[in-house]
């Protein structure tokens, strides 16, 4: 068996965050989303894995390398441009060849893995199984509609009415039988090919499509507040780990994951927080459910459940809350006179203030 990771696509949904940058690789508890997708394939006993790279290319192989930093063996296939998810199989027909394989969308969570499904699959083998998740706003999503007995009966791709609040997760299980069905699909009307479409078709010409129900999912729906609670999701499992430097002054309570080279002084840090190498967190407060990434600054301030992503800094500000912070940002005190506001915010930033 194989896998099929997709990792093209341009990302708008997380912006200003992924402006610049792949969004499979947001980081969650400081490691890009993709990571957790890759280790979960190789937990599930799957060793090749076809990597789809758009225009983020470069990105993902600077990342991903060759896949044995995971203990798998990655091929990238490059796609010209984002024509959709069935067209990416098709792309990959050669590569795949008559194996069964798992496709796996690079920007989706599922906490726990997938070694169980993968397994489950082997032994029951039907044409396609697909992974589905209640969500709140199905509409941007694939959703399916199920007979009383749990059988899949209808697919529809992103409906405005939909017939039930069950999604799409976007990892699928697929035997060669997908490979006809994504030959025969039309593109859709955002001029995609939809891998929705083609298990359609499977269950059109009567194929066995299993679906498995699941909880504990994630993906990138442009909500901050989504990414939050990932982000505390996985931080709740994290085992305490101090591995850098910690003054006499400050006190690092719980599930606290200082890597080495952080330097803390005179602060009190309140677990579950991870903080990445490089940083620095001085005469601060970083409370719960807080990701700190690389060469970051934290001085004179209070912050909690939050992600600040690379090489920013948060210097004198009070307390930050809730709060999603790019990256080389500078966050600091405006001067007492005049009393005023100061910004310098990208595209499709969102900021609040206390007035
Ligand atoms: C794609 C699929 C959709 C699925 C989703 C899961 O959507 O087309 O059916 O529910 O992935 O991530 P897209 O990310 O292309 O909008």
């Amino acid at each position: 068996m194989k896998a099929l990771v997709l990792s093209g696509g341009a990302g708008t949904r997380l912006r200003p965050i992924t402006h610049t940058s792949a969004k499979q690789l947001v980081p969650v508890a400081n490691k890009p989303v993709l990571f957790y997708g890759l280790e979960s394939i190789a937990a599930a006993g799957i060793t090749e894995v076809g990597m789809i790279v758009g225009e983020t290319a470069e990105e993902i192989q600077e990342a991903v390398g060759d896949g044995s930093q995971f203990g798998l063996k990655v091929t990238y296939i490059p796609q010209e441009k984002p024509l959709g998810l069935a067209h990416a199989v098709l792309i990959a027909r050669e590569y795949l060849g008559d194996d069964d394989f798992v496709m796996y969308l690079g920007d989706n969570f599922i906490v726990g893995g997938i070694a169980d499904l993968v397994e489950e699959f082997r032994t029951n083998r039907p044409d396609a199984q697909i992974l589905l998740t209640q969500v709140p706003d199905p509409r941007a999503f694939g959703v399916a509609e199920l007979d009383p007995s749990g059988q899949v009966v209808g697919l529809e791709e992103k409906p405005q009415q939909p017939k039930s609040d069950l999604a799409l997760v976007g990892v699928y299980l697929f035997t060669p039988a997908i490979h006809d069905a994504v030959r025969s699909i039309e593109p859709s009307w955002r001029g995609e090919l939809e891998i929705t479409h083609a298990i359609q078709h499977l269950i059109d010409a009567s194929a066995e499509v299993r679906s498995t129900v699941i909880k504990g999912y994630w993906k990138d729906t442009g909500n901050v507040t989504d990414m939050l609670e990932v982000n505390r999701t996985v931080l709740e499992t994290m085992e305490r780990r101090i591995d850098g430097e910690v003054d006499e002054a400050s006190e690092t309570i719980g599930r606290v994951v200082i890597e080495k080279g952080v330097r803390i002084t005179n602060s009190r840090i309140v677990g579950p927080v991870v903080i990445a190498a490089g940083s620095e967190v001085s005469d601060s407060y970083v409370g719960p459910f807080t990701s700190v990434a690389e060469n970051c600054r934290i001085a004179d301030s209070e912050l909690e459940f939050s992600i600040v992503l690379r090489d920013s800094s948060i210097r004198g500000v009070g307390r930050i809350e809730a709060s999603l912070i790019g990256r080389h940002v500078e966050v600091t005190p405006a001067p007492v006179v005049p009393s005023a506001h100061r910004f310098v915010l990208g595209d499709h930033s969102k900021v609040q203030i206390r007035s």
